[in-house]
């Protein structure tokens, strides 16, 4: 899915701007951090991207409805559930056999390092572990809009090494993967990068 942002502003009511004359395009494919210190409105540029929000000013246009996955920045999951019913759900709603869908969940828990902990109940996880966790789910839904918000931030640097060549690799299969992130180290796993900085209102 591409999504493309023409002249977007954002304000809320009585505040200033926190974003303006942002025209970009997010393209299949491709994946791309959206940096900006703390409350410059990364959380907010998501939730115009993924539409939940209308933007104060300007025009965002998807070329198709496909599927858009969230991943947040404080991870939501069902606290009695271990951590491999995460990601077996997403394959059992694709029509896949119960068995299939649980190997194919271990792959990818595999592919986060969490095979450790599959059984795990999520409330048990580590703030980090939980994250991943977030990220294995929606990477299992096979995306075409993916819009992760600060996935490292919990991350030693190897599980967020881990992460960004996962995002890639998720981009590689198809889909506009966008990043909202102070690591330097998402930022370079990144093909491309907006700068809230640099279109302050
Ligand atoms: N619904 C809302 N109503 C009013 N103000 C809001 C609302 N949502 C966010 N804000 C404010 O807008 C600003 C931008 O918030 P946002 O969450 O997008 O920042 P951010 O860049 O993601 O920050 P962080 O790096 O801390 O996650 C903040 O000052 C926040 O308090
Ligand atoms: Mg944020």
């Amino acid at each position: 899915m591409r999504v493309a942002l023409d002249q977007v502003g954002h304000r809320f009511t009585t505040q200033n701007w926190l974003f303006r004359h942002l025209t970009y395009s997010f393209d299949e494919g491709t994946t791309t951090a959206v940096t900006g210190p703390s409350g410059s409105g990364k959380s907010t540029l998501l939730a115009i991207i993924a539409g939940s929000l209308a933007p104060t000013e300007g025009q965002v246009n998807r070329t198709a409805a496909g599927r858009v996955r969230w991943v947040f920045q404080n991870p939501l999951g069902v606290p009695r559930r271990s951590a491999i019913d995460h990601v077996v759900l997403p394959y059992l709603a694709q029509g896949t056999s119960r068995k299939t869908a649980r190997c194919r969940a271990l792959d990818t828990l595999e592919l986060f390092d969490l095979l450790g902990v599959a059984d795990r109940l999520f409330a048990d996880l580590s703030g980090g572990e939980a994250q991943r966790l977030m990220l294995a789910r929606a990477v299992a839904s096979t995306p075409d809009l993916l819009l992760v918000d600060e996935p490292t931030a919990q991350l030693d640097r190897h599980a967020a090494e881990t992460v960004a060549s996962v995002l890639s690799a998720t981009a590689v299969s198809g889909a506009a993967v966008i990043v909202a992130t102070h690591d330097p180290l998402a930022r370079q796993a990144c093909g491309s990068i907006v700068d809230l900085s640099d279109h302050a209102g």
